[in-house]
């Protein structure tokens, strides 16, 4: 078996219940219009009161599993990407593991808020790249509606739940090309929720609750440079130029952002994956749930280069380039 590593699986699962822009206009002062217009978003799917992020996430990596055709025991490794645990520990992952009957996995969560994703599939890859493991499933999940404050039209428009899972797998050829990740903790108070050791200090801030807190402005700025600089990076990384990037799958934030992204990089619309207006913003779910609807509906073809890329909280971002296969 190679030392390369590709993705053989994929999968998603979003909860059922569809929130409209009308049905915000109910909760909070907005319209339809303003959140349209300001991100793209027209609806999102939010999750019912017996799912989590480890039943969305168990949902979806049955999916990829099954479509690699690969039994849970062959398992390596699972990691979950989420900030949005059911519990703080047991990992999710551990939840996973068991859930898929793959007794022979390792399983660790991964927390680099929306550049989770990319992070944990960096990490998987390193697991093959050094010999150590064969099969390693990669799955992000997020219940972004349990730490919104619904009372904040500034964010509780703007995300969703889901969660989207690939397996990665040793292969002879490479899949997988390169990757660039990156940490800016200077930034942490402008996009960030509260954790359970919260000083008494914050917890005060805070009224006790545990939401999340964002600049939203200055999150915007820092999202379009960065995600254009660390595309660049990761492409020039791979051996690639722009041009041959056939498709660009961005974490889903704000079509805006997304959209002015891609304009720095001189890729036109239709090289870019948008579903930010089915699903809002579901964090380290967004860019595996938009690899496979681009799987699913022939965007991302054998042979094909993408580029996968988030940015978040933290502040960190992270880009990787393939070729599907
Ligand atoms: N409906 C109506 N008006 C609103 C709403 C709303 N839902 N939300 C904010 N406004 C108002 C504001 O109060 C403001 O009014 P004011 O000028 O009277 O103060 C006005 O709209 C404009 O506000 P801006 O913040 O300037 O609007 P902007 O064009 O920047 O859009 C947005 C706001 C959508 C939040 C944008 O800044 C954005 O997308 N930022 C990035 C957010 C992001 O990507 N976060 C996720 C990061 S990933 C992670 O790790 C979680």
């Amino acid at each position: 078996m190679g030392r390369h590593a590709g993705i053989t699986g994929w999968g998603m699962y979003v909860p059922q219940r569809v929130v409209t822009n009308q049905e915000l206009e109910a909760l909070v002062h907005t319209t339809d219009a303003w959140i349209l217009a300001r991100t793209g978003i027209r609806e999102r799917h939010i999750a019912a009161d017996h799912e989590t992020a480890s039943s969305m996430a168990i949902a979806a990596s049955r999916e990829a599993l099954e479509r690699a055709s690969l039994a849970p025991e062959a398992l390596d490794l699972v990691i979950a990407a989420t900030v949005t645990p059911e519990r703080l520990f047991p990992a999710t992952a551990s939840v996973v593991q068991h859930a898929l009957g793959a007794n022979r996995a390792a399983a660790f969560d991964l927390n680099a808020a929306c550049s989770g994703f990319v992070y944990a599939l960096a990490t998987a890859w390193q697991f093959i790249a050094s010999g150590a493991y064969q099969n390693v499933l990669v799955v992000g999940s997020e219940v972004y509606s349990r730490i919104l404050d619904w009372e904040d039209r500034a964010t509780c428009v703007l995300f969703g739940d889901g969660a989207g899972a690939v397996l990665l797998q040793a292969q002879e050829r490479p899949g997988l090309l390169s990757f660039v990740l990156g940490s800016d903790g200077g930034g942490a108070d402008l996009l960030y929720v509260p954790g359970l050791g919260a000083s008494p200090v914050e917890r005060a801030r805070q009224d006790g609750r545990y939401h999340l807190q964002m600049n939203g402005r200055e999150v915007f700025r820092f999202a379009v440079s960065i995600m254009a600089d660390v595309s660049r990076q990761a492409v020039a990384e791979a051996g690639l130029e722009m041009e041959h990037v056939e498709l660009l799958i961005p974490h889903q934030a704000n079509r805006r952002i997304i959209l002015a992204a891609a304009k720095a990089l001189g890729l036109a619309p239709e090289r870019v994956l948008i579903n930010v207006d089915r699903y809002g913003n579901t964090s380290a779910a967004s860019i595996p749930i938009a690899l496979c609807e681009a799987v699913q509906s022939g965007c991302l073809k054998r042979g094909d280069h993408a580029v996968l890329v988030g940015f978040g909280g933290g502040l960190s971002w992270g880009a990787l380039a393939l070729e599907w296969s």
